[in-house]
């Protein structure tokens, strides 16, 4: 097809363009028919400009402008002049085009939902037009961002002596924690190949290979319970690197982070990161990623019960339990009803409840107030710094349970009393360091890894493997930026024989291991350097730069949280001959039951 071709985008059109011939292509995004003007409001990825028609003086033009509908495609001839009416809040609102010729190119039956980012649209049917969606001015956005950072990624690897190599998508299962997707061999009947958790493995052998310096942009694929920050495909920038140790994969990859900052806002972040191990984001913060854009740390204070005349404290403090709370500035304005409410927060660890204690100008204020000694108080004071008006709020419990349901209570806390501003973004960059290697799988009756089973055990710890498996730390590390866990990796156990010895720990039997990572082990053997990496999800951090709520805003064609793909319709049923090809049988639900 022939058409006048654009020589100005649509949302590039100025006031310096005043008097010159323009073409545009774009889509219809609205029609003003006012008997003696017509406007043409005509849209592409820029964004908006007017044009004019006259239809006294241009009844024809005007005929076939009455028949377009919004959405058709068309080109647009004419000169570019001020406008009568500027429209200051649009950035070609200045100007506007006389219209001398325009063509259909392709109509538009009508669409579902208006073209705009000011229309409440349920998300079902973003998905299912995804096509439409993404013409949003907020979704071109997202996916250029997106774009942005692709390339700086690729540059800032390139500088920095990094090779790309792509490993298989067909592949065999490697234990990453969650289920694999699989996909059954025609050629090998009742054989699968499992899509890649992520290519830990491959990224291993490359360093056995003398690659030295790995990244890949990768797909990657978890069959798991799906949320606004998982989905069931998501991309990770997969980094490896051999001849280093944890502190140089870290420098590495904030200096990522800095360029990224660089190139697109020109903000310089502060490096290097803050690191916190993971005791200490735990006992501070409740959680493993915690979110530092507002401080209320949690403070233990289970020594200042120890003679307690309230009974409940002086209970956990006789079983070994932790009391631990949070100061909220402020807080003592809290209403009766408005603290119930807060105290739900802790309701899904199992805790009945939260004590809080007011510290207001007129004393101390709490349910259980006649319980407390004045010792008890000035110590509480004292430990939380607290002023009048503030508010304590305390949980007994053990550890386990304690120090997670304040991390809980933290982020209702921060909600509540608005401690994130909306206003200009702020960025929380921390890394969290020395995981435990294992934990213990009440489920599965054994160690199960924390990160994977190729994670390195910190050095100093290695004597504790054969005593007490749970207290040895991981060389592993992740990346959280405003309370989401954006990268993750670890310094790699480099023997076999250490390698060997953890598939033991995680009750994997050396015929299962050589079933499974014989590969792995053989390799490692022939000279494997130490190595480590990381893996950022790329996903996650595009998300937090757009300011976007979930991963799906940030994907051209996400999956649902049912993990369906709405747009194309999958997964679908396929034929029965596709199925005898492979060999397999559909057991379908009504036959087992
Ligand atoms: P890990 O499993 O921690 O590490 O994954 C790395 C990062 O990938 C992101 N991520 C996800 N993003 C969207 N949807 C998901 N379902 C999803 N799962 C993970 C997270 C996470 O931090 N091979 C190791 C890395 C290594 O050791 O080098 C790995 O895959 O941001």
């Amino acid at each position: 097809m022939r058409f006048p071709k654009r020589t100005v985008y649509c949302g590039e059109v100025r006031p310096t363009d005043v008097g010159r011939r323009v073409i545009l292509n774009g889509w219809v995004a609205r029609i003003r028919d006012l008997g003696g003007v017509i406007f043409l409001d005509i849209r592409d990825h820029t964004g908006i400009c007017q044009a004019l028609i006259r239809p006294a003086q241009q009844p024809e033009i005007a005929r076939q402008a009455r028949h377009l509908t919004v959405e058709s495609v068309i080109w647009l001839e004419g000169i570019v002049q001020w406008r009568e009416n500027p429209n200051p809040a649009l950035p070609t609102g200045l100007v506007e085009i006389a219209t001398e010729a325009f063509g259909l190119l392709n109509p538009s039956v009508p669409p579902p939902f208006p073209i705009s980012d000011d229309v409440p649209l349920t998300e079902e049917v973003r998905l299912r037009y995804r096509y439409l969606d993404l013409r949003r001015p907020q979704m071109q956005r997202h996916l250029r961002l997106r774009h942005r950072v692709y390339q700086v990624i690729h540059r800032y690897f390139d500088q920095q002596g990094f090779v790309e190599i792509e490993t298989p998508m067909l592949t065999r299962s490697t234990p990453e924690g969650a289920r694999d997707f699989l996909v059954p061999s025609r050629l090998h009947p009742g054989r699968f190949y499992a899509l890649p958790q992520s290519p830990q493995l491959f990224k291993q052998l490359l360093m056995v290979a003398g690659f030295d310096r790995y990244v890949q942009i990768v797909k990657c694929f978890r069959d798991e319970d799906l949320r606004a920050d998982r989905q069931p495909e998501f991309t990770q920038v997969d980094v490896e690197m051999a001849f280093v140790e944890r502190d140089d994969v870290l420098a590495l990859t904030e200096g990522l982070f800095a360029q990224l900052w660089q190139e697109l806002w020109d903000i310089e972040l502060k490096l290097p990161f803050p690191r916190l191990t993971y005791a200490e984001s735990m006992s501070l913060y409740g959680t493993d990623k915690p979110d530092l854009r507002y401080d209320l740390r949690i403070h233990t204070v289970t020594d200042l019960f120890a003679d307690t005349a309230f009974t409940i404290f002086r209970t956990a403090y006789q079983q070994g339990h932790v009391i631990a709370g949070i100061r909220l500035e402020g807080g003592a304005a809290y209403s009766r009803r408005e603290l119930e409410e807060i105290a739900e927060s802790v309701r899904p660890f199992g805790l009945p409840g939260l004590v809080w204690i007011k510290y207001d100008t007129d004393g101390w204020h709490s349910p259980v107030a006649k319980h407390l000694s004045p010792s008890e108080y000035e110590g509480l004071r004292e430990r939380f710094q607290l002023r009048e008006g503030d508010l304590v709020l305390l949980v007994a419990a053990p550890w386990q349970t304690c120090y997670p349901a304040l991390g809980a209570l933290r982020q209702t806390l921060s909600r509540r009393a608005g401690l994130i501003s909306s206003g200009s973004p702020e960025y929380c960059f921390l890394w969290v360091v020395d995981f435990p290697l294992l934990e213990y799988s009440a489920a599965e009756g054994r160690y199960v890894a924390r990160h994977h089973p190729f994670t390195a055990p910190l050095e100093e710890d290695l004597p504790l493997l054969d005593i007490a498996p749970e207290k040895v730390r991981a060389q592993a590390y992740d990346l959280i930026l405003n309370g989401e866990e954006i990268g993750g990796g670890s310094i790699r156990i480099h023997t076999a024989e250490l390698q060997q010895k953890i598939f033991t720990l995680l009750g994997i039997s050396p015929e299962q291991a050589r079933q499974k990572f014989g590969f792995l082990l053989e390799a490692l053997r022939y000279g494997a350097p130490p190595h480590g990496g990381i893996a950022l999800g790329l996903d996650r951090i595009v998300m937090l730069m757009a300011g976007a709520e979930s991963l799906r805003d940030v994907i051209a064609f996400p999956k649902t949280t049912s993990g369906l793909s709405l747009v194309d319709g999958a997964p679908a049923p396929v034929e029965p001959e596709q199925l005898a090809e492979l060999g397999i049988t559909l057991v379908t639900p009504d036959q087992t039951s």
